[in-house]
């Protein structure tokens, strides 16, 4: 087999051939057609990730074919892989155990991967393989952060910020297909139009100072707020939000919250609310709904494995809106 392995810090990724994989019982080994890219490869290359081992094979998102015969997958299947691997027992938050694939355990960019049955699913068949990719880690994230934790209801009246990120295009899709109300915020106003086109209302820059008022005057304010930047547009999430509204915060691309009201926080009984990942019992719940709306996640490019190392790179340009695929076929 082969993988793309990060063989030390700050340097390209090396396609390499690796010893074959031998699934053991209850184990399922994985031909795979499609992965995706995620933040946390570049910042793993980059040395900004935690308990980093090296070299490894990155890669949180994959989909492909089932090679093993199993109780539960017939040779030929399509799975897709979960990216929480031994998330725990409790459904409040992940255990001691948890990690996210793709380093230290072996990641999707491989020509193939093994994992426990508990951690494969189906694959939703009305997508294609490159769609499929681009569903794990952000639709994962998407979910538990706006469902399981942000308790939404197609009532509810919804801000994404960040619009062009992985997650918060997932969360887009996600929450306009259950019937909500949803409004983004964006660098690029061309990402504003694209996400209007894909079912949002509206939207407004997170570089001007003023994005908070302008959104609240357009939209009346937000019941649910999902948010991967923090820093200090975090202030105006809290001004946006309606009186119980529910920030739900995902990431950090802006950086620490300089400071937060606390007469805000009571006075408008804020709800402020952390989401990692997820479960593989909320990945089966995003599977349903994906399924139930035949939702098609966004692939902004598609990149040969060849081209791995441009793939990061436009990546790391932010350009994209939607997924960075790598076909690995
Ligand atoms: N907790 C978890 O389980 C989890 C899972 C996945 C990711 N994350 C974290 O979540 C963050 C986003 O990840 P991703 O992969 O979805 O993102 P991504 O595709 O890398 O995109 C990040 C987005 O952040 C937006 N952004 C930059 N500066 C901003 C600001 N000041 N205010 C608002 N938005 C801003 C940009 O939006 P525009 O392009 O629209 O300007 C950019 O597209 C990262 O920090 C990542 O590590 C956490």
């Amino acid at each position: 087999m082969y993988a793309a392995q990060l063989p030390a810090l700050h340097q390209p990724i090396e396609w390499r051939e690796c010893r074959d994989l031998q699934p053991e019982k209850g184990e399922i080994l994985v031909k795979v057609s499609h992965a995706a890219l995620n933040h946390r490869d570049l910042y793993i290359q980059e040395g900004l990730y935690a308990g980093i081992t090296l070299p490894c094979t990155l890669g949180s998102d994959g989909v492909g074919v089932v090679v093993n015969e199993s109780g539960a997958y017939q040779q030929g299947e399509r799975v897709l892989i979960c990216p929480s691997v031994a998330w725990g027992s409790s459904e409040k938050a992940q255990g001691k155990q948890f990690r996210v694939l793709g380093m230290p355990d072996p990641g999707t960019m491989a020509t193939h991967i093994v994992r426990p049955e508990a951690e494969v699913f189906p694959c939703p068949k009305h997508l294609t393989d490159e769609e499929a990719a681009a569903l794990p880690l952000a639709g994962l994230t998407a979910y538990r952060a706006l469902f399981t934790q942000g308790r939404l209801t197609r009532d509810d009246r919804v801000l994404i910020t960040g619009i062009g990120g992985g997650v918060a295009t997932m969360g887009l899709l996600l929450a306009t297909a259950v019937g909500a109300e949803v409004w983004v915020t964006s660098g690029s106003q061309e990402k504003i139009d694209k996400a209007i086109a894909l079912g949002g209302k509206g939207g407004a820059s997170y570089k001007t100072d003023d994005w908070g008022k302008t959104l609240k005057k357009a939209s009346g304010g937000f019941d649910v707020l999902l948010d991967g930047a923090g820093g200090p547009g975090y202030n105006q999430l809290m001004h946006v939000a309606n009186p119980g509204g529910r920030i739900i915060s995902y990431g950090g691309t802006a950086g620490s919250i300089p400071k937060l009201s606390p007469q805000k926080l009571f006075w408008k009984q804020l709800h402020l609310i952390g989401s990692t990942m997820g479960s593989p019992r909320d990945f089966a719940a995003l599977l349903a709904l994906v399924n139930k709306h035949e939702i098609r996640p966004l692939v902004d490019r598609v990149f040969p494995v060849s081209e791995i190392n441009a793939a990061f790179d436009y990546f790391r340009s932010g350009q994209q809106q939607g997924k960075v695929v790598v076909s690995i076929g």
